[in-house]
């Protein structure tokens, strides 16, 4: 049994299948579209509004140096996933890189970890939106009433109509066409980074130097008991938990790691790259960089602007500017952070159905989904029955239940596809790589320790909920994928065919 439970997809097979002309996507994305998907779909919710929340939290002033960390972390991992994508150009990302190396039950946890991740980070990111525009709208004088606010803001039932809304609107879009979204997407994208370039140029006049002073504020130990909400690593090792000082710049890098989230969904959109060994790469690493270098300096000029006791959790950017005294850049963030957040939520949701796509194709999931649409060459199915639940699932969420969980599901999968890097190089040698990981196997493993400690950082209750959707995920597995799986159907012919047994023959 464990043979088949660990049986890999061949490379070779894993490209010949996006050939297949009914599950084929187009190719149509340069280097410069992916880094563009990449900013679009990392600046989002985690600058415009974790920063705040961190700093006066955690971190004081040194969240910046927090977003360092992160930024060294997903680094190291961006590595890994540029090797893995520029070998294996094929939709799916992770799940498709452990496919080939770690085998099939590896590769459904990746998978399932990912829609986990790309769901709920499209829900956590659309009621973000949502609340922008409700800003925005009360700036205006317009009102709407609480409960098509959702959860957070009826207090009670609430249904968030506008998160739903836009959860829809970007379905219909990605059905049409990868094309269009990806001009989409460079509009918004430019609108985005203008916005976070007007808070650091506009912001960098209005510093006050004492505002940094402590830098990184005294430890403070918390008083979290035995609660579910204490990080793991203090119910393992007992430690008490504390904000501040160095371990707060740790805990806060595991909460703005939300912030980079996104680089590795542009790995997910490498069968529809015109030259993947060559841009994939480019593609992950550009936008990393990109967005790294905008949230320290962002990091800095905000806490320099205002004292990080006092910045607001909710907006912090633009209510900087209020504090300083002017509501209208405020308002210029507001309106950018609203537009910016859109693209975030298309590109989440683009990988989820991608990654579905993905699955789906290899018969892990029902095939149905993976028949691409005859004039848009898209996954439509896919597309349109995880939009719905989606929509669902950000009327119904509150912001703040669901994004650590979306933060494990990432941090597992770059563990995930580091391991699967050294495998890789040792059962497939020969494979052709244009992008190679340097120094295998020290980085991967400096990466897997790395990615876990900002894991074991994380609320506990948040590794509780993370463990009981693996466990469903295992039984999805177990009663059909294993059973359907196109690889081990493949196997059970060339068996046939060798042994000349049929379906009920005996055993090797
Ligand atoms: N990185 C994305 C954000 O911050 C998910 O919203």
């Amino acid at each position: 049994m464990s043979s088949t439970l660990f049986r890999t997809k061949k490379v070779e097979q894993s490209i010949l299948d996006t050939e297949e002309p009914e599950h084929a996507l187009k190719k149509s994305l340069s280097a410069l579209d992916l880094t563009v998907f990449g900013v679009g779909v990392i600046i989002g919710t985690g600058i415009f509004v974790l920063t705040g929340k961190v700093a006066k939290q955690n971190a004081g002033p040194a969240v910046s140096l927090a977003f360092v960390v992160a930024g060294i972390v997903c680094a190291l991992a961006a590595l890994c996933y540029a090797e893995f994508a520029s070998t294996l150009p094929v939709a799916g990302s992770a799940y498709t890189f452990s496919y080939a190396s770690l085998g099939e039950l590896p590769a459904w946890i990746i998978g399932w970890d990912l829609v986990l991740e790309f769901a709920l980070g499209t829900a956590v990111v659309a009621v973000g939106w949502a609340g922008y525009i409700r800003s925005l709208m009360d700036n205006a004088g317009w009102h709407m009433p609480a409960s098509l606010g959702g959860r957070d803001e009826a207090h009670g039932f609430g249904f968030d109509i506008l998160a739903a809304a836009l959860v829809l609107v970007l379905t219909c879009i990605l059905v049409l066409g990868m094309k269009l979204s990806a001009r989409v997407t460079e509009v918004v994208v430019a609108i985005k980074v203008t916005v976070v370039l007007i808070v650091i140029i506009a912001g960098a006049f209005f510093i006050n130097g004492d505002n940094y002073s402590p830098f990184i504020p005294k430890s403070q130990a918390v008083e979290a008991g035995g609660s579910l909400k204490a990080p793991l690593i203090q119910l393992m090792f007992g430690w008490a938990p504390a904000n501040f000082g160095v371990m707060g710049i740790f805990t806060a890098a595991s909460v703005v790691f939300f912030a980079f989230i996104g680089f590795d969904v542009v790995a997910t959109a490498a069968e529809e790259t015109k030259n993947p060994q060559r841009d994939m790469p480019r593609g992950i690493l550009g936008s990393l960089f990109v967005c790294t270098t905008l949230y320290v300096a962002v990091a800095i000029v905000v806490t320099g602007m205002q004292h990080y006791s006092k910045l607001s959790v909710d907006a912090p950017l633009a209510d900087a500017f209020k504090a300083t005294g002017h509501p209208w850049f405020s308002g210029v963030i507001s309106f950018g952070a609203a537009v910016g957040l859109t693209t975030v939520c298309m590109i989440l949701l683009l990988g989820q159905t991608r990654v579905f796509f993905a699955m789906s194709r290899d018969g892990l999931l029902p095939r149905f989904f993976s028949r691409v649409h005859p004039r848009f060459k898209t996954p439509h199915r896919p597309t349109i029955l995880l939009g719905v639940i989606i929509a669902i699932v950000a009327g119904f969420t509150s912001l703040s239940e669901l994004a650590e969980l979306v933060n494990i599901g990432t941090l597992f999968a770059f563990v995930v596809v580091a391991i699967g890097v050294i495998i890789l190089r040792r059962t497939r040698p020969d494979l052709p790589r244009s992008f190679r990981t340097p120094w295998v196997p020290v980085l991967p493993i400096v990466s897997v320790c790395a990615t876990v400690w900002l894991m074991v950082n994380l609320p506990t209750e948040t590794w509780l909920r993370f463990a009981i959707w693996m466990v469903i995920g295992a039984l999805v597995y177990f009663l059909y994928g294993r059973s359907h799986s196109r690889l081990g159907r493949q196997e059970e012919t060339t068996l046939e065919q060798v042994t000349g047994e049929g379906p009920g023959g005996k055993q090797l």
